[in-house]
């Protein structure tokens, strides 16, 4: 029997093109984030009917400290109100919410807000929605290795278990959105195996029906992990 998310267990999406969705409307960036706040609402619920067990979402790199101090601001703004409107509906659909990244290192009140929403999502099961918060893949590693030196072993399997998503299965597909073709420093590790999926759409144009399309497209990779 072919099931929606055809095996995939954990798939990862870089939301880009908020800002050209809004620019093609005429509208300030701010509202082309608000339209993405909408597209992941709808695709993480999709993501939980088709099965799939993780999601990890890339809401604010390291990076993304470079832009306006108004668009950080109105981001972090968005994510507080995500994490506070939709935590009632993580309840409803059994969302198990997990952040990666440096997070501890926000604004005291949003770091208040992500303790307070882990732990009353905690005990859900059907899906772990990650979202990538002040997150580099680069720091992350760095991170990772620092803990496995502290036990006296560095290898892959140290390294791995000390990564953010440590306790997420492996990576299957990694989606990125508005024509970009690069992973911007994004699970560079977990995408060791991952399959690569780039799309023209536009982030807050991405709907359940697009994240079928990509999950049609791994069902025909023939994933040989280095192998014949
Ligand atoms: C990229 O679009 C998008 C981001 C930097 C932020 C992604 C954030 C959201 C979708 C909203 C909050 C997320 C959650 C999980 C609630 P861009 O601004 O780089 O677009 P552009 O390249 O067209 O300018």
């Amino acid at each position: 029997m072919t099931t929606p998310n055809h095996g995939a267990r954990h798939v990862a999406i870089i939301m880009d093109g908020n800002g050209r969705w809004a620019k093609k409307r005429l509208l300030p960036r701010v509202a082309g984030h608000k339209a993405g706040v909408e597209a992941v609402r709808n695709i993480v619920r999709a993501a939980g009917d088709m099965g799939i067990e993780a999601m990890t979402l890339y809401a604010f790199s390291s990076e993304n400290w470079k832009r306006p101090e108004d668009e950080v601001n109105d981001l972090m703004g968005l994510m507080k109100r995500f994490i506070l409107s939709d935590l009632d509906e993580f309840a409803a659909n059994d969302v198990k919410l997990k952040v990666i990244g440096n997070w501890r290192a926000l604004a005291p009140d949003v770091v208040a807000l992500i303790e307070n929403a882990l732990e009353r999502t905690s005990g859900n099961k059907r899906t772990t929605l990650a979202v990538a918060l002040n997150y580099g893949a680069q720091d992350e590693l760095v991170r990772a290795a620092q803990a496995a030196a502290a036990t006296g072993e560095i290898s892959e399997a140290a390294i791995a278990a000390h990564l953010d998503t440590a306790d997420m299965p492996p990576l299957d597909l990694l989606i990125r959105t508005s024509g970009e073709v690069r992973l911007s420093n994004f699970l560079l590790w977990q995408s060791a195996y991952a399959e690569l999926y780039f799309t023209d759409i536009l982030w807050p144009d991405f709907k359940p029906a697009d994240l079928q399309a990509a999950l049609d497209h791994f069902a025909r990779r023939d994933r040989r992990y280095g192998g014949l």
